[in-house]
């Protein structure tokens, strides 16, 4: 299948351009640089240059190509709101490309807000509708569009996507244990959050790509549930600092931006995701890749 790839030089891209590649797919990527687009040719995978931004672009590639993955996201952390734009209306053009082909278009989405008390299943519908909302209510909008002949898979990540050169979340995270010389958790670190090692999420987004039914949710989990307590003590030991509780309220002013996520569990089972494609998550653990010196 000739796949047209957004964000394909970005964490997860790479790996699912990798992923492509290997498993005899042709991959067209989105680079907005020249590094960008040097990288990606090297591999053997073609280029179009463009941004986001430039939708003419966006809905060219998609008309071009057999299938779509898309997983740029401006990630403008001090302006969401510009992210969540962005998102959607990438979505809603590549979406309306795609309209009465029945290829397929997988979409990035996130865990974060689905539900409180409980991991969240694939069967949780996302509560982000309409342009304000989460993300641009990016996944809901994709989704719509399994009944108007896209074959529309959301594959919802787990917050931390692991591995060596990690640039996310747990970066982050022992970037502020350095900083502050101490590794910390909020409150009782008991909020928990979904992993997966970065590969065993590439092949998930392949096999979403070429054989998830249209409409599927998939949750790219490998491990259910990792307290940041878990986490806090193993950025402490890598980095030999001690590990503290801090006041929930204080994670934005400790974590910078990953604060808001650091109080949100994003605890997830990927049950139906496994049955349905045959998936089997592999690789270290969170704290086994954190322990290797993944963030070291
Ligand atoms: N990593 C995780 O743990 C995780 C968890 C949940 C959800 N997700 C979602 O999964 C998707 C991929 O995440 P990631 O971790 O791979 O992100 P990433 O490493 O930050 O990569 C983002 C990609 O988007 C591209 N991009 C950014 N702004 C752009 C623009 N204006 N125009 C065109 N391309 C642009 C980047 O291009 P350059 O290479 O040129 O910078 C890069 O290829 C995102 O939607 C993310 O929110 C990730």
């Amino acid at each position: 299948m000739h796949v047209f790839v957004t964000g394909a030089t970005g964490w997860i891209g790479t790996a699912v351009v990798d992923e492509l590649l290997g498993a005899g797919h042709e991959v067209t990527g989105l680079a907005r640089s020249d590094a960008a687009a040097l990288a990606l040719g090297k591999k053997g995978a073609r280029v179009r240059r463009g941004d986001l931004d430039d939708l003419d672009g966006l809905r060219d590639g998609a008309l071009d190509a057999q299938g779509v993955v898309h997983l740029a996201n401006k990630h403008d952390w001090a302006n969401p709101a510009e992210s969540n734009r962005a998102e959607r209306a990438a979505v809603e053009t590549i979406a309306d490309a795609l309209a009465g082909t029945d290829r397929p278009f997988v979409l990035a989405a996130g865990l974060s807000g689905l539900v409180r008390g409980r991991p969240a299943v694939e069967t949780d519908v996302s509560p982000a509708v309409g342009p304000d909302s989460h993300r641009g209510g990016a996944e809901n909008l994709a989704l719509e569009y399994a009944g108007k002949g896209v074959r529309a898979v959301s594959v919802r990540f787990a917050p931390s996507v692991h591995g060596v050169g990690d640039h996310g979340f747990l970066a982050a995270i022992t970037a502020a244990a350095r900083r502050h010389g101490a590794s910390a958790y909020p409150g009782d670190g008991t909020t928990a959050w979904s992993a997966v090692h970065r590969p065993a999420a590439a092949r998930l987004v392949r096999l979403g790509l070429e054989s998830a039914p249209a409409g599927s949710r998939l949750h790219a989990v490998a491990e259910e549930a990792v307290t940041t307590r878990e986490i806090a003590e193993a950025v402490g030991r890598v980095l030999d600092v001690p590990v503290v509780s801090i006041e929930p309220a204080k994670a934005v002013e400790h974590f910078g931006f990953v604060g808001r996520f650091v109080t949100t569990d994003m605890a997830a089972s990927s049950a139906v995701t496994r049955e349905l494609l045959g998936w089997t998550p592999s690789g270290p653990t969170l704290v086994e890749d954190i322990e290797a010196g993944a963030y070291a």
